[in-house]
This record gives C-alpha cells, sequence and structure tokens, in this order.
C-alpha cells in the first residue's frame, strides 16, 4: 500500500500529510503516560530501571523496492516516503515513536525468501513442524516492564518465530502488549499463545490489531489504542 505523499482525513476531517501526522502525533508525549501499567517497584524515583516500554516485532516485507509491486508485495508493505516497510514493522515504529519507546526487531538468522508462494509454504511447513526458526541477535529485557509485542498473523497464528522469542526471554512479572496485523483473520488465538508461554507475566486482551487494507488508518489508530489502554493522554 503506497502512502508516500499520500494525504488522509483524520479525525478531525481535516487534511494533513502524513509526514506532519505523524510529527504531531508524537508531539506532548511523555513516559508519565505508562504510569498505570508500571509495577510499584519501577515507578519509585530511585528505582534505576529503564522507565521506557520496549517494543519487540518480527514483520516480513515482501520487497524492498518501492516500484513496480506486485499484489502480493503491496499486501505486505506500507511505503512511507519512498521507503519499504512490512505492515506490523510500520505499526512498530508508530507505537515507538507515540511512546518514546526502543525498539527491537525480530530477524532470523536464516533470511525467510521473499517470494510470496515460497513465504507462504515455507512457514505452513514450520507451523506443521511445530519449529523454533533462530533469532539473529539478543536485546535485553530486563530493564523493561512494559513490551509491545508485534507480529502478521501467519496461518492463524504467530509466525514460529515469535515462540523463539518467547521462549528465549523470560518476561515474568512484565506486561506484555500485543499487536497484529493481518489479511482478515485478526488476532486469532495468539494472545491466549502468548500468555501460555509466559505464565507469569500480564499479558493485555486489548491488543491492536489492524488489518492489511486498512494501513491507512495505523497512526489515528494506533494513538486511539494507546489512548485507551492507558498508554496516551
Ligand atoms: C506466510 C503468511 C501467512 C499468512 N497467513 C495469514 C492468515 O492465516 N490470516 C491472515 O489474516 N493473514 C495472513 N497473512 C497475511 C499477513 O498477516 C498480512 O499481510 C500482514 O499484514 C503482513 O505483515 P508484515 O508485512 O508485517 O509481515 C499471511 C501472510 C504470510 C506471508
Amino acid at each position: 500500500m503506497k502512502l508516500a505523499h499520500d494525504a488522509y482525513v483524520n479525525s478531525a476531517s481535516s487534511i494533513i500529510s502524513r509526514r506532519n501526522a505523524l510529527k504531531m502525533i508524537s508531539l506532548g508525549l511523555s513516559f508519565s503516560m505508562f504510569a498505570p501499567l508500571l509495577s510499584p517497584a519501577s515507578s519509585r524515583a530511585a528505582d534505576a530501571r529503564e522507565t521506557k516500554p520496549l517494543v519487540v516485532y518480527f514483520s516480513m516485507p515482501e520487497t524492498n523496492d518501492p516500484n513496480n509491486m506486485t499484489r502480493e508485495e503491496e499486501n505486505s508493505t506500507v511505503v512511507i516516503d519512498g521507503k519499504v516497510l512490512g505492515n506490523t514493522q510500520y505499526v512498530a515504529m508508530l507505537i515507538q515513536e507515540m511512546t518514546g519507546g526502543d525498539i527491537f526487531r525480530i530477524i532470523p538468522q536464516t533470511p525467510y525468501p521473499t517470494n510470496h508462494r515460497t513465504l507462504v509454504d515455507l512457514a505452513k511447513e514450520e507451523q506443521n513442524t511445530n519449529a523454533r526458526p533462530a533469532i539473529s541477535g539478543t536485546v535485553n529485557t530486563a530493564g523493561y516492564d512494559v513490551i509491545f509485542l508485534g507480529y502478521p498473523n501467519w496461518w492463524g497464528d504467530m509466525p514460529m518465530i515469535l515462540y523463539t522469542f518467547l521462549e528465549q526471554y523470560n518476561l515474568s512479572g512484565k506486561t506484555i502488549i500485543p499487536f497484529c496485523t493481518h489479511g482478515g483473520s485478526g488476532l486469532s488465538n495468539t494472545i491466549q499463545a502468548i500468555q501460555n508461554c509466559q505464565p507469569n507475566a500480564t499479558v493485555i486482551r486489548n491488543g491492536y490489531v489492524l488489518s492489511r487494507n486498512r494501513m491507512e488508518r495505523a497512526p489515528s489508530g494506533v494513538a486511539e489504542w494507546l489512548k485507551e489502554i492507558g498508554l496516551k493522554k
């Protein structure tokens, strides 16, 4: 979906450019908005722990080239000012921008194929074999109390690499806030799946869900959702 230089109508019905919209949305944000989700330990002024949230996501844009995309490539991408982003990547970046958080992208050690049919078949095979694709690089989650976790819906579930992540890190005591982009299935059963992997974490049920056909709604939708869950003024 090409959004570069597009305009969209915001809730006040005025037309603004996407770039300006992102800037506007990012204004006036502070970490005080996270107070409702912080544990008492982390909200103590003297506590040296990181008070920012961490945004962790996996995303698989099926091309890097903004020109001459196939339908499938368009489905899995958003083009912002000529730069190709995955759908989930775009949402992750908005959340980071609106919360002032840190960000970690889950990148597979063995890159996924960008050919749609090959990717779809491989993802199915990974699901059938309950695979745990290895992740390239690590992130220190120790200092974060709030972790946003984003993924595309793959075959009615999280991509298997999300299970790798959830089994590799102990997120006990933390708040996990899921977000998901999809082609029609929504979140499927992923919230419960995350909770099953991390029984001692608080998994927010009201995750953010966005259809790949509605990516232009992401800036206002993410802002409204953050407000709804008490993370935005
Ligand atoms: C391997 C694969 C499997 C998918 N399976 C589903 C599915 O079961 N249900 C659905 O709604 N969308 C499905 N989709 C569509 C993606 O969820 C959707 O395009 C998503 O926005 C892609 O996000 P990304 O660009 O961040 O990777 C699938 C896409 C791929 C590549």
